[in-house]
């Protein structure tokens, strides 16, 4: 997968005057069975997070409150996506590098994950991936 074929996905959603409702469903909008979930929170300004790739895990990124950009990178290319609204999502295939930034203030990133929390699974090293992606390791 190269970052041309990354887009934002658009959720359902359910405009409401009681309040609107978004929703998604594994193997539907979020193409993998999900075996973990967790949040990214109280952000301060100024700071990053992501910095990595995986080797397997596949992930879904929704901005549930708030804004920050997501920047996908390939080997080659590289392209940004802001994600600022609770119906879009962000589906990230294995072997991608990723960075999150410009979180806005009260933002809420909610991740979708294709495996369980494995450590081995991160390749943290930006040289170290370029190098596993020219050798087609990943
Ligand atoms: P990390 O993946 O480095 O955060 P980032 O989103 O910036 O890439 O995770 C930060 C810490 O949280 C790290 O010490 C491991 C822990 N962690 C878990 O225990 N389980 C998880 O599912 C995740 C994503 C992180």
């Amino acid at each position: 997968m190269v970052v041309e074929d990354i887009k934002i996905i658009e959720l359902p959603k359910f405009m409401d005057p009681r309040g609107n409702l978004s929703f998604v469903e594994q193997n539907n909008h979020i193409p993998f069975e999900i075996k973990r979930t967790y949040w990214i929170y109280d952000v301060p300004g100024g700071e990053n997070r992501g910095g990595h790739a995986f080797r397997e895990t596949e992930e879904f990124i929704v901005a549930i409150s708030g804004g920050f950009e997501v920047t996908i990178n390939d080997g080659n290319n590289s392209k940004t996506f802001q994600l600022n609204r609770s119906y879009y999502g962000l589906y990230i295939p294995k072997g991608l590098w990723r960075e999150m930034e410009n979180f806005s203030t009260n933002s809420f990133a909610l991740e979708f994950a294709s495996t369980g929390y494995n450590p081995d699974d991160y390749i943290r090293n930006y040289n170290e991936y370029l190098r596993m992606k020219s050798n087609g390791e990943i």
